[in-house]
């Protein structure tokens, strides 16, 4: 018979089940399932029992709050994802691929947090101490202000913790660190909801900001998944292709600023280094016009960002020709084929179609419609858009272009690196001063006959 209390988890995805399963029905893997024991509560992790509470403190809503003061790294980049610097006593949790350059980055702001007066606590549960202060020296951060421990018992840390009460503590990672009040295994979705909530408590009780560090695994998720994100204040990810130099840090939750900032950086021998003006970067590798190659003039969070989308299509011999994306999404991209088939007799059967975002960059905006549908259209017709000229406009299934957000940022960064013209949507009214000539068009085969002549 099963203990009271207990209960089964999918150790990959966190669903509760019932009883065990050799396959967990909510995200189909194999062996996952766990028994939890324990109370089953609520995030307080203790169960509700007969006994009465103290009841809460109400306060009306007009009460005055002074504004959050922020501590500031000095790191633009970071700062600026975080909504304008640190908030005290707020929990972070940053999230990316292994070797992707977490540790890097958390080194590094912690040593600029150091010299901010934060007195930073850097606990590694994956590496010694040693390792650690070898990689500081790499980074020429052996001077900075910051204290180093390697351990990964949750009753250690937030012992050192309490008495040291730092401005922030650093925990690289938490898929590290075990409760021994949790019967059951580190890395275990308990051990981490538990590592996480006591965690995130201590940062509201005490005002020491936490920044917890999350391994995701192959398919995109912060292993132990989702059950922490909604503990924390912030979540970012810091993301990149590998051999590619670029590593983006992104804000994909956050209570104390926009979401879908992005900040820019650079992995060097030395460190990582910010990228004050990104679309230069992006743009670096491009070279002479060539078919298939579009600007593309974007937001990223409350910044412009060009980058170039290439297409590469090619006939197949396939039954069912190839399709791929890197930095986009798949389904837009059948959908965009789709429409360019429909609408403005464009087919593309028989053919293998890649899509690439230089750079390494992920986009999601839909604004990006338009300039996907020139690469595709340039790269079939083996005709260059000018170098000089960018493009931006949503892309309705019927056709139709839709406007877009921030147009006269997205013209305004465009003219700062050169560029002298712009494909748009007709509703786009902003950018005569800009300098930039508008090419404003209502529909996408306006656009093809436009740009493109007639198709025969
Ligand atoms: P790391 O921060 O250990 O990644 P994570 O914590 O996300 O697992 O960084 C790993 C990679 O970064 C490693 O392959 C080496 C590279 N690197 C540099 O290129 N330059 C540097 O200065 C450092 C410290 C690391
Ligand atoms: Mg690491």
């Amino acid at each position: 018979m099963a203990k009271a209390g207990a209960q089964f988890h999918c150790s990959a995805c966190g669903a509760v089940h019932a009883k065990w399963a050799g396959r967990c029905e909510a995200c189909g893997a194999w062996n996952s399932i766990v028994e939890e024991t324990g109370p089953t509560t609520g995030p307080g992790g203790r169960a509700l029992g007969r006994r009465r509470g103290r009841g809460m403190t109400l306060t009306a809503l007009s009460d005055p709050e002074p504004p959050l003061p922020r501590a500031r790294s000095g790191i633009d980049e970071l700062d600026r994802v975080l909504g304008g610097g640190l908030t005290p006593g707020s929990a972070i949790l940053v999230g990316g691929d292994p070797g992707i350059g977490k540790s890097t980055l958390l080194l590094q702001a912690a040593a600029a947090f150091g010299k901010a007066g934060l007195a930073p606590i850097y606990v590694s549960g994956e590496e010694a101490a040693a390792q650690v202060r070898m990689r500081a020296h790499r980074l020429g951060l052996d001077g900075a202000p910051v204290r180093l421990a390697a351990e990964t018992s949750l009753r250690e840390i937030l012992t050192t913790l309490e008495g040291e009460r730092p401005g922030l503590a650093v925990i690289d990672s938490i898929q590290t660190v075990w409760a021994d009040t949790v019967d059951s295994a580190p890395g275990s979705v308990t051990q981490l909801r538990a590592a996480a909530h006591e965690l995130t408590t201590f940062a509201k009780r005490r005002g020491v900001s936490v920044i917890m560090v999350g391994h995701v695994t192959k398919e995109g998720q912060i292993a132990g998944p989702r059950v922490i994100e909604h503990m924390v204040d912030t979540v970012l990810y810091f993301e990149g292709e590998r051999g590619h130099q670029f590593r983006i840090l992104r804000s994909v939750k956050n209570r104390f600023g926009p979401a879908e900032e992005i900040g820019v950086f650079e992995m060097t021998g030395g460190g990582l280094v910010e990228v004050a003006n990104p679309s230069a970067l992006f743009l670096a590798e491009r070279d002479r016009p060539a078919s298939g190659s579009v600007v593309f003039a974007g937001i990223e969070g409350t910044r412009p960002v060009l980058v170039e989308i290439q297409a590469l299509v090619a006939p197949s011999g396939l039954a069912t020709p190839r399709r791929t994306v890197v930095g986009w999404d798949a389904g837009r991209l059948a959908m965009i084929l789709a429409v360019l088939e429909a609408r403005c007799a464009i087919p593309f059967s028989g053919m293998e179609v890649y899509l690439n975002i230089a750079g390494g960059l992920r986009i999601t905006e839909p604004a990006a419609d338009l300039a996907v549908a020139a690469a595709l259209i340039s790269a079939r017709q083996d005709i260059a858009l000018p170098a000089d000229m960018v493009v931006f406009g949503e892309v309705s299934l019927s056709g139709a272009l839709r406007p877009v957000t921030q147009a006269e940022a997205r013209l305004r960064e465009a003219a700062k690196l050169g560029f002298s013209r712009a494909i748009a949507p007709s509703q786009v009214k902003a950018g005569a001063e800009s300098g930039i000539s508008i090419d404003r068009i209502a529909d996408l085969a306006g656009f093809v006959e436009g740009v493109f002549g007639s198709f025969d």
